[in-house]
């Protein structure tokens, strides 16, 4: 079950003009809950003149082997007009308390033998840091190919952790840069990953067909268009991941032939203790839920977070959009509760699940 705790701000250090890491202490007493694979995501919450604001930011540091982690380091990079990151950037400082709740996602990879790639852009290098530092540390018969894509060198996170990968495993880890505004000396020539250059790219880079897992993270098009590529190079979906960042302007499921019941209810079961409550007309299941029960799970409310994933024990509902659950995930019960509404008069969501 997820929580919030607060953690103390133990480091705080600038990547980039727009961004930084936060690096965060746990306690030893929390540090189990604190566990995560590589690839989770942490959500910080903070009120502000009276209003709840939470965001998901990708931990980059690698996954602990064993005992749990001491520290979680996290990367944040400014949104224009961003109410979290504005103040992460400008505001927090070492010694600070954050409200963190425990780590969830499930983009992730349990270090294994095989060959890896990524393509990320901008800010999606976070959660593909840590996965490629945890794998390339503890599993000597791993490899893996990372293509970023970024505007500038200036603007571009974990350069020097990247580099590291490179000078501590060069025969494993396989780098490919491009960046959209600025000529590179070496790399790639200057332009955006799109899904007509990754298609003729990644051939010539790897062998597409022998890649275990592909890691795609970043912004929706740069996401879309690489599983567009890979899909067309013959890769199974099953060998695909995705996590979005920012959604901007995609599209929504469409709205559905059914239509929402006159009066309908919605049972949860959270933490353990389950509950019935009437949905009002218009509202998300989730809303629903936290009206009678404010811990339940949730940051980005937009359907890309995944934070509020439940499971759906009956009835039936219709899901606005979906960037965060993979087709395994829907098809085997999973919905969004932040984006789901009720199809039939009783609908039943476990969170526990
Ligand atoms: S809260 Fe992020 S997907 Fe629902």
């Amino acid at each position: 079950m997820a929580r919030f705790h607060r953690l103390r701000v133990a480091a705080v250090d600038r990547l980039t003009d727009d961004s930084v890491a936060l690096t965060l202490a746990v306690p030893p007493e929390l540090r189990e809950e604190y566990h995560h694979l590589p690839g989770q995501h942490l959500t910080l919450r903070r009120v502000a003149d009276g209003e709840e604001i939470r965001r998901t930011y990708s931990i980059c540091s690698p996954a602990p082997d064993g005992a749990a982690p001491s520290t979680l380091r996290v990367g944040v990079r400014l949104v224009e007009g961003g109410a979290f990151s504005t103040y992460a950037l400008k505001e927090i400082d070492l010694g600070d308390e954050l409200e963190v709740m425990t780590p969830a996602g499930r983009f992730t990879l349990p270090p294994a033998p095989g060959l890896y790639a990524a393509v990320v852009g901008g800010s999606g290098i976070t959660p593909v840091l840590s996965i490629a530092s945890t794998l390339l540390a503890r599993e000597p018969e791993a490899r893996f190919c990372l293509i970023r894509s970024d505007r500038t060198t200036a603007s571009t996170m974990f350069l020097e952790e990247v580099a590291d990968l490179k000078d501590r495993f060069p025969d494993r880890f396989q780098l490919v840069t491009a960046l959209s505004r600025e000529e590179q000396q070496a790399g790639l020539p200057s332009g955006r990953l799109d899904r007509e250059r990754l298609a003729s790219l990644l051939p010539a880079l790897l062998p597409v067909g022998q890649v275990d897992g592909w890691f795609l993270c970043g912004p929706y098009g740069l996401v879309e268009g690489a599983e567009r590529a890979l899909r067309g190079l013959g890769v199974s979906r099953a060998r695909i991941h995705q996590e979005i960042f920012h959604v901007d302007s995609g599209p929504s499921a469409p709205a559905g032939s059914s239509a929402a019941p006159a009066h309908s209810t919605v049972t949860a079961r959270l933490d353990g203790r389950g509950g019935t409550w009437p949905v009002q007309a218009g509202e998300s299941l989730l809303d629903t839920v936290l009206r009678n029960r404010p811990d339940a799970p949730y940051a980005c409310k937009g359907g890309v977070c995944g934070t509020c994933r439940a499971f759906l024990v009956s009835g039936e509902v219709r899901m606005d959009r979906n960037f965060a659950l993979e087709s395994e995930e829907t098809e085997a019960g999973y919905v969004l509760a932040c984006q789901s509404h009720p199809v039939t008069e009783k609908v039943e969501l476990d969170f526990d699940r």
